[in-house]
């Protein structure tokens, strides 16, 4: 066995370790980008193997907490991708308007930038108190930070121009206070916004949502997991539902993709048909 083939038999037992003790299923991850979030967490670590460490990542929560922070990738940002948000903001908020209320899911809402950003989108457009926002991750501890809604303010000028180019129609500082080096998100952002654990690879779906974001999550799945969560929106989304996935992904060639319809050509917004 060549060492290459080693450090995979080692990466497949110690997920699935990591699986049968702690329930968190990265056996269906890429394989290439898990093998280099873990041996960079290894090269930090103190252990001269995964297979050293594996019994103490198995019995050491703590432990194991520094390695998830390694896999579960968390960058995150206020209006990423600023044509996406005014996109959303000219195509799919008309349609939300028709509904009395509507309830929004962001799969894989990392420190929780994403769900804030919809928040604020949603109450400029007149939607305020007519609308729930589900943010969901993996990680219990970035679920926490996104809890909290208090980000470096030395990010807060990319923040802010992010804002101004997705159409923004405030001024973006009216929806934080500055402390220190910090910024607070005002509390009211966060009373339609719940926070909470989920796991896309082994828990359940959502019933009923509108509007579903998972943007740069599944990247890191392999195809049967891609599939598995796909199909998981597609049951949790009501007919003429909404669909955004992240820029590198697409509906192309999946199980659901005849449900659905491409709203722009250049992002990725799904409309799921209304069955004939
Ligand atoms: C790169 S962040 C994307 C954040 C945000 N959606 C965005 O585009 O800015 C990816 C997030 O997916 C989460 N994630 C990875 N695997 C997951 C899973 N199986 N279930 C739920 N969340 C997961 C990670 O913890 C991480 O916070």
């Amino acid at each position: 066995m060549t060492s290459d083939e080693l450090i995979d038999l080692e990466i497949k037992l110690l997920m699935e370790g990591i699986y049968q003790v702690y329930g968190y299923d990265f056996r269906e991850y890429s394989e290439a980008s898990l093998r280099r979030r873990l041996l960079q967490w290894l090269s930090g670590s103190g252990f001269a193997s995964l297979s050293l460490a594996q019994s103490s990542l198995l019995r050491d929560r703590e432990l194991f907490a520094t390695l998830l922070r390694g896999i579960t990738v968390n960058v995150s940002e206020m209006f990423r991708d600023p044509p996406f948000f005014k996109a959303i903001r000219e195509l799919v908020v008309p349609h939300l308007k028709t509904y009395p209320f509507v309830k929004i899911w962001h799969a894989g809402c990392a420190s929780g930038e994403e769900a804030y950003s919809m928040a604020i989108l949603l109450e400029e457009e007149g939607l305020k108190g007519r609308f729930r926002i589900y943010a969901t991750d993996i990680n219990e501890e970035v679920i926490r930070t996104a809890q909290a809604g208090i980000y470096p303010l030395q990010e807060l000028q990319r923040f802010t121009r992010s804002y101004q180019q997705a159409d923004g129609t405030g001024s973006f500082s009216d929806y934080y206070t500055a402390r220190y080096d910090r910024a607070i998100l005002n509390a009211s952002l966060r009373e339609n916004i719940v926070f909470a654990a989920h796991n896309l690879a082994v828990d359940a779906d959502f019933g009923e949502m509108n509007l579903i974001l998972c943007r740069n999550v599944m990247i890191y799945f392999k195809q049967p997991l891609k599939e598995r969560v796909l199909g998981l929106f597609d049951s949790s989304l009501v007919p003429g539902g909404f669909l955004c996935l992240g820029t590198k992904e697409s509906l192309h060639h999946r199980r659901i993709s005849d449900r659905y319809e491409a709203i722009t050509p250049r992002m990725q917004i799904y409309r799921k048909r209304y069955a004939k």
